[in-house]
């Protein structure tokens, strides 16, 4: 029977026998990317505000601080149309008395009657009919006290602006590697939250911040989480600290918004590295590329939301005196980059 199968098997020409198996496997795979795209799709029209609005609270607030910051970045332009965003401050009236209704008070409110504020001020000349809209603006900032420091434009000075930036920074980005062997030395709690502070910095779509940086320092959850990775195999059992970055879908609106959490979440997590390299700590990003079946094992381990998507795992630690990385080769830049690369007509 074997040696049948054997015959009928050095039968096919190798071309076909690669058709016959992508013909077996490939309904298979299909199905399974299927299933983990409808697992992602799901959990997106579930948390994202793409078919309802204002259902939690973190919904309602992420709208008004992309309403604020629509209001606030108008006014930063170096001339503000006249008149621009009226529709938009009356939306973000509507929903500030919304959210105190349901949920009371939060610095995202502060923020964006701040916001409100500076608007009126800009609008005052405008000659457009404002007078409800001011009356409404006017009652917030009654109500509501205002740290007037936390909204509206910041003007810079050149010198100053590059007296902080230009610095020679090659130096540094050069020696960022991934470290795969670190000391044996715990990592203190007060480094992580210090480089989250610089990783704050980071720039997310309409300033919504919806990203969490969730952290482990002690032995016993560092392995637990590590252990639902799979791409620690071989150094895991001695990385001291692990970061798991998480960004809330609630936080998104449109179906052209449900892919932003991995790019927010991807641009914090790489701040985040550089701030831990600026301390003299090493990392190792380590990918979150799973099943919906690993996703769901992680869950049942660390407390994070359900809304909650899981961008990625960084592996955290003090460095050997020596220690050794992969050279990781790069590409040549011209490869990185295109110029005016535009199709013709
Ligand atoms: C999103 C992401 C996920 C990664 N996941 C892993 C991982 O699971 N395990 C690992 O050892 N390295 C992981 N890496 C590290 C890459 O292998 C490494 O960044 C790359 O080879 C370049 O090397 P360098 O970081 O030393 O410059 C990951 C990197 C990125 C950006």
């Amino acid at each position: 029977m074997n040696s049948s199968i054997q015959i009928v098997k050095a039968a096919i020409p190798a071309g076909w026998k690669r058709n016959l198996r992508a013909l077996f496997f490939s309904p298979m795979r299909t199905l399974d990317l299927v299933t983990n795209y409808l697992y992602d799709m799901k959990r997106y029209l579930k948390y994202s505000s793409t078919l309802q609005f204002f259902d939690s609270e973190t919904q309602l607030r992420s709208w008004i601080d992309a309403d604020a910051h629509k209001l606030e970045k108008g006014l930063a332009l170096a001339a503000p149309r006249p008149g621009f965003g009226k529709g938009v401050a009356e939306r973000l009236v509507r929903e500030i008395d919304l959210y105190r209704a349901n949920h009371g008070m939060s610095l995202s409110l502060e923020t964006a009657v701040s916001v409100l504020d500076s608007y009126m001020t800009f609008t005052c000349g405008c000659d457009i009919e404002y007078a409800p809209l001011f009356s409404d603006i006017n009652r917030l900032t009654r109500e509501i006290e205002l740290d007037k420091q936390r909204a509206g434009c910041d003007t810079i000075v050149k010198s100053e602006w590059l007296n902080s930036a230009q610095q020679d920074l090659s130096g540094f980005f050069r020696s960022r590697r991934s470290v795969r062997d670190f000391a044996n030395q715990q990592v203190d709690p007060q480094s992580l939250l210090k480089a989250v502070e610089m990783a704050m910095y980071t720039p997310t779509v309409c300033n919504r911040q919806a990203i969490k940086a969730h952290a482990f320092t002690r032995p016993e959850s560092v392995a637990k989480v590590l252990q639902c990775q799979s791409g620690n195999g071989g150094f895991g059992d001695k990385v001291p600290a692990a970061i798991v970055i998480t960004v809330d879908r609630q936080s998104f609106f449109t179906s052209g918004e449900r892919n932003q959490c991995w790019i927010d979440g991807g641009l914090f997590s790489m701040s985040l590295i550089y701030a831990l390299h600026s301390l003299g700590l090493g990392t190792c990003c380590l990918n979150w590329s799973v099943t919906k079946d690993q996703d769901q094992s992680l869950r049942s381990i660390i407390e994070v939301e359900e809304s909650d998507a899981v961008i990625m795992m960084i592996a955290v630690g003090h460095l050997k005196d020596t220690f050794k990385v992969a050279k990781s080769a790069r590409k040549p830049v011209e490869e990185f980059i295109s110029f005016e690369n535009i199709k013709k007509p």
